[in-house]
């Protein structure tokens, strides 16, 4: 890998509020970034005083040729591509009911196969320079055992983030012979678009859960990533890291 500070960073999900926050941090410590979402940037998505350091790209997870494509401009721009931190995803509150098929495959072929569709391309490119690491993104929805029974839980949700956990395992043996690591964040409740539908009863049940009291910020789980990415992390590989506040410790 190349050295800390020229480190190339993507980031996929970067228009939103965890992905944004990763962006953020990496560039703030002097990493080369490539900022990737489906939707449109906005000028406090990511904060672009970083013309050098910071390239913006449209990318749809679910699609390879994206995947390989928004890899390939990282590259073209930065010449190397050397951490993936993967924070695209969707959420969905449709409770059993209401799921149908097409929602779900829709739902899973995001959070699921567009993350091994994500980790592949970038995997192909830090091959080439001798290794990397790569962050992808579960839940703490996946532990069902904190869900008190008011909760309307969606099993395609939960069953895409349970997904992650075993594609950790898979890939952080398949990547170890190319030098790459592969670990995951399990982020608890954090305050961010995703959780802005939820309401104040919501809210409150998801904070006394926690042993800090409270819902998480997109920073304190950008601080993590931007660990895994790093080689303070470099005997961490495999795993699926916590960061919830002590959820499920709570009241
Ligand atoms: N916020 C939470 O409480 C929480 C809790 C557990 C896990 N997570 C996970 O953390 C990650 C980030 O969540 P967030 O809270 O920042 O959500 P967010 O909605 O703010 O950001 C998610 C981003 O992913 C992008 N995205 C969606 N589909 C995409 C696609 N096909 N291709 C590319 N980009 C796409 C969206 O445009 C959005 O900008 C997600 O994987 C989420 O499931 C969040």
């Amino acid at each position: 890998m190349s050295s800390s500070k020229e480190r190339v960073i993507l980031v996929t999900g970067a228009a939103g509020g965890i992905g944004g926050a990763c962006a953020d941090l990496l560039l703030h410590e002097g990493k080369r970034v490539c900022a990737a979402d489906l939707k449109p940037f906005h000028d406090d998505d990511v904060h672009a005083d970083a013309e050098d350091t910071l390239l913006l790209q449209k990318v749809d997870v679910s699609d390879a040729a994206s995947c390989k494509a928004v890899v390939a401009a990282t590259v073209a721009r930065f010449g190397r591509l050397d951490g993936l931190v993967h924070m695209a995803g969707v959420h969905s509150d449709h409770d059993w009911r209401e799921l149908e098929p097409e929602q779900f495959n829709r739902l899973l072929s995001i959070n699921v196969t567009g993350t091994f569709l994500m980790a592949k391309a970038a995997a192909e490119a830090m091959r080439k320079t001798g290794g990397g690491s790569i962050v992808l993104t579960s839940s703490g929805s996946v532990n069902l055992s904190g869900h008190g029974g008011d909760v309307n839980i969606c099993p395609a949700f939960v069953t895409s983030k349970a997904a992650i956990i075993g594609l950790v395992g898979a890939l952080a043996r398949s990547f170890a012979p190319l030098h790459i690591r592969v670990n995951a964040i399990s982020p608890g409740a954090t305050d961010t678009a995703m959780t802005a539908s939820y309401d104040e009863k919501a809210m409150r049940r998801l904070s006394k859960r926690t042993l800090a009291g409270r819902v998480g910020t997109a920073g304190e789980i950008a601080r993590v990533a931007s660990f895994l990415v790093s080689d303070a992390s470099s005997y961490v590989d495999g795993q699926v890291i916590a960061v919830n506040g002590g959820d499920t410790f709570g009241a």
